[in-house]
């Protein structure tokens, strides 16, 4: 018997998905509600229904995600998303870890000004979300960093508007699909987890992309491959397109739990699938058996003041509170990158930001005013390295509320421990989908429920010893199937550092200790 696609796949099937923009004009100026079966095409613009207080979705808020084509904000660009935080999402913006804002209670009504003051500054949210090709990620010191091996930036905003531009085509995928392009010698993309990556690495003087397929997180994941093919810079548009369109012909649509590019890669086989790429590119890649040296995810990073490659510049690196920004503070941003006349903010995938474009003889006093008003350019550990998802208080999976739990966990650790300076990652999520990378955090904490004295409680299934460093050193974290109460977690935490440094178990570092320490 045939099988029957899902109501979504006849949906986005019967016209392209992104004109679900017309109907949110009717609804916002005409006040013809938008059609219930429309509000999952929502997505297309970054959208999300909040839950409401029973746990239902409720439609009369909406998460929103702008896009950041090269993780990037300007001065204009961020005075513009500070209106929208102020006078539409009622304070409270997310950066996220890939690398776009997201704002909160969004309503459909005040859509069509917000979409005029994205387009007034170049900004969009059309594809932020959905089904079809996501924001990019990318350096957020592209063109920027002195040491960087290529400043992939022009690269990542052709290919993101060549996929714009050819909308029809590239709207309608089984599921996302997830890319990142990255040119910093410190691979801060976590290319691994990506479904398709290019990484530049230099051969001689030559500079090629090496190709990762099938990376990801979630229930599914998995480390991704090799393709074992150089990528010269030409190529990566065709390649990224390629790879879009095999997935987007040949991908489950039966199925959104295996509909991801992995999916089709492990079905197909690796072999088979370069094959197709190859076949569609029409010519062969360059083979490369070799991976390039790939920095482990300890060292990635771009905090601090760090000299510019433009003469006279510098950058500087900030932490945030596990990606949360009170709205205040996003105005206060642009008033001190104009006060300095900085050029800008680009995002991490670490939740985390930097400025750059900052003259030489101001940059202390910039950094100093950013971190008067509590975003640190010396993070210490615990502020720097963990990262929360947006939970149980708007999203409909949420089992736990993460960015109030994560703020105070960190806050408790620094408090505890002011002097404790090894690297660790803590990554707090609401619930196994892991979107705050909980799967390669060196301590994960996912939410569950478990029961204390007989009542169900709010608790976080501990995840230990993740770590990202290429194809072949990159682990998952492995689950120690405790689940630990909430309210217990910072003693928790507390005790595993306390032991660790009582008696480390022979490794040489935290990071270590967590890949070998048992929970019972
Ligand atoms: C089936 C449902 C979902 C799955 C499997 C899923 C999984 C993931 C994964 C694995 C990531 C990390 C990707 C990366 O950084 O490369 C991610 C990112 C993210 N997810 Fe989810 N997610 C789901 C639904 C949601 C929902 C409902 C929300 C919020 C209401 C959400 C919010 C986010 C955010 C903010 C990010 C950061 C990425 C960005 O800027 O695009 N996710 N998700
Ligand atoms: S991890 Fe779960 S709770 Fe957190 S944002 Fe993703 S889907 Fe929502």
């Amino acid at each position: 018997m045939e099988k029957e696609l899902s109501k979504l796949e006849q949906l986005k099937a019967s016209r392209n998905p992104l004109r679900v923009i017309d109907d949110i004009y009717k609804e916002a100026n005409e006040g013809i509600p938008l059609s219930e079966d429309y509000i999952g095409l929502l997505k297309w613009y970054g959208m999300y229904p909040h839950i409401n207080s029973e746990n239902k979705e409720d439609k009369k808020y909406f998460m929103k995600r702008i896009k950041l084509v090269d993780a990037s904000m300007n001065l204009e660009q961020l005075k513009v998303m500070g209106k929208i935080a102020k006078e539409y999402a009622q304070g409270l913006v997310d950066f996220t870890t890939r690398e776009n804002v997201q704002f909160h209670y969004i309503q459909i009504k005040d859509l069509p000004t917000i979409f005029d003051l994205l387009k007034s500054v170049g900004l969009t949210s059309r594809m932020a979300s959905g089904d079809g090709p996501r924001p990019i990620v990318t350096c957020p010191v592209s063109g920027v960093a002195a040491d960087e091996i290529f400043d992939v930036s022009s690269l990542v905003k052709d290919i993101d508007s060549y996929f714009d531009k050819n909308e029809d085509d590239f709207s309608n995928f089984p599921r996302k699909y997830k890319m990142s392009v990255s040119g910093c010698s410190c691979h801060c993309c976590g290319h691994e987890i990506q479904d398709i990556a290019f990484t530049a690495f230099k051969r001689g003087d030559e500079v090629l992309f090496d190709l990762t397929l099938a990376g990801g997180l979630s229930k599914s994941k998995q480390i991704a491959y090799r393709a074992n093919r150089y990528v010269k810079e030409e190529q990566v548009r065709d390649v990224a397109v390629a790879v879009a369109e095999i997935f987007r012909d040949n991908g489950n649509r039966y199925n959104r739990n295996k509909a991801r590019v992995r999916h089709l890669v492990n079905e197909w086989g690796l072999e088979k699938f370069v094959d197709a790429i190859e076949e569609k590119l029409g010519y062969k890649l360059e083979e490369g058996l070799q991976e390039p040296e790939i920095t482990p995810i300890q060292n990635r990073n771009h905090f601090g003041i760090n000299k510019s490659k433009t003469e006279g510049e510098s950058f500087v690196g900030f932490a945030t509170i596990a990606g949360r920004i009170p709205g205040e503070d996003f105005v206060k941003f642009a008033e001190i990158i104009e006060k300095y006349d900085a050029k800008g903010i680009r995002l991490t995938t670490r939740q985390n930001f930097i400025v750059y474009g900052v003259k030489d003889e101001v940059v202390e006093d910039l950094a100093n005013e950013f971190d008067s008003i509590g975003y640190a350019y010396k993070p210490n550990t615990f502020r720097a390295r963990t990262q929360s998802c947006t939970g149980r208080e708007f999203c409909k999976f949420g089992i736990t509320e993460t960015k109030t739990y994560a703020n105070k966990l960190i806050k408790h650790l620094e408090t505890k421990f002011p002097e404790f300076k090894e690297y660790v990652m803590i990554s707090v999520s609401g619930c196994g989908n892991a979107c705050s990378h909980p799967q390669v955090a060196d301590i994960g904490l996912v939410g569950c429920k478990t029961r204390v004295d007989g009542e169900r409680v709010d608790a976080y299934d501990v995840q230990l010893g993740g770590h990202l460093q290429g194809t072949n050193n990159s682990k998952i974290a492995t689950s120690t199937k405790v689940k630990i109460p909430a309210s217990e977690v910072p003693a928790f935490l507390e005790k595993l550092i306390n032991d660790y440094e009582k008696d480390s178990l022979g490794t040489s570092s935290f990071k270590e200790y967590l890949t070998k320490v048992e929970i019972a």
